[in-house]
């Protein structure tokens, strides 16, 4: 698949979500259980505790008026949490680019509204003119997600593979996302 692709993913993220019946908004700290319900219900059991640790800490951050570098979305159908999204700066980084956060999706949710929650980031980050990229680390071995294969369909650019990240023969691979090329193209978003 081309760039387009992921531009028609973009341009189609809020139907996609519409269609579902699915809404969006900014996570916040009263929403921490729901959310760690969620996560604890859809998603295997090793990932659960670091999202848990990573929204935990975002909401003391949040609490506190401390900014951590992380935006995060929940998405609701009627009053349930379907899934999640975000993505985070790094104060050591470059302001330029972000890293993708964690998705998670209820398995109940339609693949066409999984794929509009991935299409919602990739726009707010497109609508954030300063972000110029987007990276994502992402489990490279099918047994741990599939989320790889997703990305890699929808063509973004594997850029670095660490062996062994996550323990013995299970590798983490860095994917990017080009957003500068994406506004040259011109889309009406
Ligand atoms: C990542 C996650 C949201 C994907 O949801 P899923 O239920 O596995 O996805 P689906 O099977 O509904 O597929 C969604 C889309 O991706 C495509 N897809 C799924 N598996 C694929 C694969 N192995 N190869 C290519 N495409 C694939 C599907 O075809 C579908 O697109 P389509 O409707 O255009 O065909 C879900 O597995 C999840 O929440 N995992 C736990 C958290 C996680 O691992 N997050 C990633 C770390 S950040």
């Amino acid at each position: 698949m081309s760039k387009l692709d992921i531009l028609t993913l973009v341009q189609n993220s809020d139907k996609f979500l519409i269609r579902n019946n699915i809404t969006s908004s900014r996570f916040c700290p009263q929403d921490l259980k729901m959310v760690i319900e969620f996560v604890e219900n859809s998603t295997p059991s090793t990932i659960t505790p670091l999202v848990h640790k990573t929204l935990s800490f975002h909401s003391e951050c949040m609490k506190h008026r401390i900014d951590d570098g992380r935006k995060y979305w929940k998405f609701l159908d009627n009053s349930n949490c379907v899934a999640i999204i975000g993505f985070h700066n790094r104060i050591w980084d470059p302001s330029s680019l972000c890293w993708g956060g964690w998705f998670c999706a209820a398995k109940t949710l339609p693949s066409r509204g999984k794929l509009g929650v991935l299409g919602y980031l990739l726009r707010t980050c497109l609508e954030t003119q300063n972000i110029q990229r987007i990276l994502i680390e992402v489990y490279g071995d099918e047994i741990d997600s599939n989320v790889y294969q997703i990305y890699k369909k929808l063509g973004f650019q594997e850029i670095g593979t660490i062996r062994d990240f996550y323990g013995a023969n299970k590798k983490m691979i860095t994917m990017s996302v080009d957003l500068v090329a994406l506004r040259s193209i011109g889309i009406s978003l």
